[in-house]
């Protein structure tokens, strides 16, 4: 889907440049075209001559390029293409981005373009999770910046942590998906994300201690294949991806409702951690001590089961995957659960205190189908986001 595509791919100053050459080559594999930039930094990591040859296309490197000018000003350039792509997307640039500067032939491009951006980001992890780079970051993906990575792991630089770019292939998944293409182009899928908070009274409420950050990670690598995703997420820590229909609920009765006006979806992707019980008896004002010593007695009602709930109803999804977080005999349970809310697949994993799964950045799972159990390595919840999105992908195929 990429034949005949024009990118404008510039190349900013990071060790990461290097893989840049490898996406020139898979995306003129693919058919399109590719007009590089170079930053100045850039050119301190690759070569002119290798990504020009690579590309096989005139590199701009100059905003005062009189040939350049002459033949295609820098405004032209890009808007001629259909997607600009930043491989690797410095802090700086991201920084310069941000504020609107352009100071040099890059910064003005992606200041002047009218076409989607996508920035694959690349740095040392104290630059990345510095608060700067984040509110840039914020920032960009209001402006409606797409991003791509990057991934946790070793760094040239020694350190360990989010920062490394993303793999060339990666960044090739998500060109087709900012093009409209990718293997779940035309899908609708739906994601339940975060916990619910079940009141009490209207300043108290029950929660747990979901941090939304699975079904996030999930909803922003189904987007990344190309779907339309509707992200239904109740009050959650991490903060809901870019690109995607934000629907926001508090309750469990709230998030019912919601997915079910989502439907009709091709799959429906249940990661909430949905409370069991509701409090029966909410008080309609703030409860209050009355000296006693007595507390008060909460009463509770079952919730409805919204997974089982779109298992089970019409129109039902193609693919239903439930979640079950257990602290025990978490294969047992979580297969008699699939069976029971009559969903096709079960994520089943292990959120025992000692796992440090539940709230933090790692899962460790058994993905349970009709087929069997197959149970995947420990890794982080990116990783198994884009692993299981990848499954749907081939299941929706
Ligand atoms: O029964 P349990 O809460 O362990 O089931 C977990 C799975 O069921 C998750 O996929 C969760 O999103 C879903 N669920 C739901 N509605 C409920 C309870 C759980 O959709 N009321």
């Amino acid at each position: 889907m990429l034949a005949g595509k024009r990118i404008l791919l510039i190349v900013g100053g990071g060790i990461a440049a290097y893989k840049a050459l490898e996406l020139v080559r898979l995306l003129k594999k693919a058919g399109a075209t590719v007009s590089p930039v170079l930053t100045r930094a850039g050119g301190e990591f690759v070569t002119p001559l290798s990504l020009t040859a690579l590309a096989g296309e005139k590199l701009h490197q100059d905003l005062f390029d009189l040939g350049d000018e002459a033949e295609m000003g820098h405004i032209q350039l890009s808007r001629a293409a259909d997607l600009v792509v930043v491989a690797p997307a410095t802090a700086d640039l991201m920084a310069k981005m941000a504020s609107g500067r352009a100071d040099d032939l890059a910064s003005t491009l992606l200041l002047a373009t009218d076409k989607r951006v996508l920035l694959a980001p690349a740095m040392n992890v104290r630059m990345w999770t510095h608060p700067a780079t984040q509110r840039n970051l914020a920032t960009l993906r209001g402006d409606g910046v797409l991003t791509v990575g990057p991934d946790e792991g070793e760094m040239a630089c020694g350190e360990y942590g989010p920062g490394r770019m993303a793999e060339p292939g990666a960044i090739f998944a998500a060109i087709e998906a900012a093009l409209g293409g990718g293997p779940l182009a035309g899908r609708h899928v739906l994601v339940t994300s975060g916990p619910t908070h079940e009141p009490i009274d209207p300043v108290r409420y029950i929660a747990n201690r979901s941090s939304g950050a699975q079904g996030t990670a999930l909803a922003a690598a189904l987007r990344d294949l190309g779907a339309r995703v509707t992200f239904v997420t109740g009050p959650a820590v991490v903060p809901a991806p870019a690109g995607v229909a934000v629907v926001r609920v508090e309750t469990a009765a709230e998030m019912l409702a919601a997915v079910l006006a989502t439907l009709p979806a091709d799959a429906a992707v249940m990661a909430a951690a949905v409370a069991d019980w509701r409090v029966a008896n909410t008080a309609g004002q703030k409860m209050k001590k009355d000296g006693s010593g007595r507390a008060p007695a909460l009463e509770f009602a079952e919730n409805p089961d919204i997974l089982a709930t779109v298992a089970k109803g019409a129109p039902r999804p193609r693919l239903v995957v439930g979640f079950a977080a257990e602290t025990t005999d978490v294969l047992a349970h979580a297969k008699a659960k699939r069976l029971r809310k009559g969903c096709d697949w079960m994520v089943a994993n292990d959120v025992s205190p000692g796992t440090g799964i539940m709230g933090g950045t790692e899962n460790a799972v058994t993905l349970i189908t009709e087929a069997g159990a197959e149970t995947w390595p420990r890794m982080t919840k990116d990783a198994v986001a884009r692993q299981l999105a990848a499954r749907i992908a081939e299941a929706l195929a």
